[in-house]
């Protein structure tokens, strides 16, 4: 029979919340007509989608990304502060539109205190300076009485807003960015960027760009950027999207093989760059943009459409497989932002008059609800299935993790298969089934189904229990699912 064997006593790193970050860019509708609509009856009273909060709320993110993305290395900061009525619209040449200005730092800064989650900002390190960049820093956190700081004040903000989590730069790896930088001028930067950032403030969180293209230059660039400014960052930013443009669902449930090479390749080099270069101090991966991404991708010829991307439950799944990969690499894998929130690639989609929840906000919501703080090692014995790329692919993608202050155990399991259940032993070698199991499933007819406004739950999230005591529980997981098992332990 298949089985999955657990040891709660084994584990593969601390969970970091910040694994459940979100993205949130000028391009499309996700900020005008995705989280701000002043004016619109659904829209609060400053102007944030009243709706569109509440699911977000549902994705429990303790952390966004924003405002790019491509869009942040053309960014001028200072356009999106004080007045509205004065704020200077600009042409955005990442996503060729006019870029009102209307939506900026303060606006978000709220927009994260209410929703209770972290705002991460990105500086423009594209045709942006390092003093735009450290002016953004003391604006933000500054406390002296500088020309900034007032600014700050003077546009409604006495208080600092604290802002931890600072990117420097979006993909600059690619040529498609605005600013593109060689290896050797991204290390530079980054450097000098850094530093002068981490003098305005000594306790912010510094994430480099690292990879977006996984061609070719990713050891150099590693390289390079930790000799020379191992000593003051803090994450290695890598973005991915991943898709069926094949149309191949095999292939497509294999893709997960591929992000374990690039995760454990890239955890390798920066442990041997670490030492090397005698650095004593983490260095943290965070895996700022990552999602599903084929129907609009622009690489791929496709119509770009506002990046407005309609998903399937294949999607979900692959969506749960690579929160699974993030669970797995824990002890490396210390930030995670889905790209993006609303409408633009997303879990939330909108029009005037209301929202749905795509295929892909269900697994997010259930996996970000539920995960412990310990990553736990899990061995499975599945049949397997092979691809062009891939052999000995197994049906199940399982991970675990423990929540250690209630003694909760949960088992995210992707069944892989497109027609079987899968009937499996779960297993604990130490510790017992306290009784109640909570199973929560995401599922729909098959795997093609989307969710539309007309036809918002074909996909969602079914609820079921069932009672287990001893060390062995038997469960069939649906064909095409996501499960979570949610067990009290003794
Ligand atoms: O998320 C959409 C785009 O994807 C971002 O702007 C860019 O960083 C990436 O290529």
């Amino acid at each position: 029979m298949n089985s999955i064997r657990i040891d709660i006593n084994r584990s593969k790193g601390i969970i970091d919340r910040n694994i459940f970050g979100g993205f949130a860019e000028h391009l499309g509708r996700c900020i005008y007509g995705g989280i701000y609509e002043p004016g619109s009856p659904l829209a609060d009273e400053d102007g944030f989608r009243r709706d569109v909060f509440e699911s977000l709320t549902r994705l429990n993110m303790p952390l966004i990304r924003y405002p790019g993305g491509n869009y942040v290395s053309g960014y001028r900061w200072q356009d999106g502060v004080g007045p509205a009525e004065e704020r200077r619209a600009q042409l955005d040449l990442a996503w060729k539109s006019l870029e009102p200005n209307t939506f900026g730092t303060n606006e978000f800064i709220k927009f994260c205190r209410k929703l209770k989650t972290e705002p991460y900002l990105a500086v423009n390190c594209g045709d942006g300076d390092m003093r735009e960049a450290r002016d953004w820093v003391e604006y933000c956190n500054g406390t002296q009485p500088t020309y900034w700081v007032k600014q700050r004040q003077a546009h409604g903000f006495p208080e600092p807003h604290n802002v931890k989590y600072w990117g420097i730069g979006n993909e600059v790896d690619g040529p498609w960015q605005i600013g593109y930088k060689t290896p050797q001028e991204y290390a530079r930067a980054l450097t000098e960027f850094a530093k002068v950032m981490k003098w305005i403030d000594p306790d912010i969180k510094l994430i480099a760009s690292a990879v977006s293209v996984w061609e070719h230059d990713v050891v150099e660039r590693a390289q390079l950027m930790i000799e020379q400014a191992g000593s003051l960052i803090d994450y290695l930013g890598l973005h991915w999207y991943v898709g069926n443009p094949t149309d191949d669902f095999a292939t497509y449930m294999a893709i997960p093989e591929m992000l374990e090479e690039r995760l454990s390749a890239y955890e390798g080099l920066i442990r041997a760059l670490r030492l090397d270069n005698k650095l004593t101090r983490p260095l943290w991966i965070a895996v700022d943009e990552w999602n599903v991404w084929y129907r609009t991708h622009p690489a791929l010829g496709k119509p770009m459409n506002n990046l407005e991307e309609f998903y399937n439950l294949e999607d979900a799944l692959v969506v749960a497989m690579q929160l699974n990969l993030f669970i797995r690499h824990a002890a490396s894998v210390k930030m995670a932002n889905i790209a993006q929130i609303v409408n633009v690639i997303a879990p939330i989609f909108t029009n005037p008059n209301g929202h749905f929840l795509q295929t892909i906000f269900f697994p997010f919501e259930l996996y970000s609800r539920t995960c412990g703080n310990v990553a736990l090692d899990v061995v499975v014995e599945t049949e397997t299935f092979s691809t062009a790329d891939s052999s000995g692919v197994q049906l199940l993608d399982v991970t675990a993790t423990l929540d250690e202050q209630r003694n909760q155990l949960v088992v995210y399991v992707v069944n892989r298969s497109q027609a079987d259940d899968i009937e499996t032993r779960l297993s604990l070698l130490e510790g017992y089934f306290a009784g109640d199991v909570q199973i929560s499933t995401v599922n729909g007819k098959d795997i093609k189904v989307e969710n539309t406004f007309e036809t918002p739950n074909n996909v969602g999230t079914t609820q079921t229990s069932m009672n287990a005591d001893g060390s062995v529980l038997t469960y069939t997981f649906e064909a095409h699912s996501v499960t979570a098992m949610v067990c009290s332990l003794t």
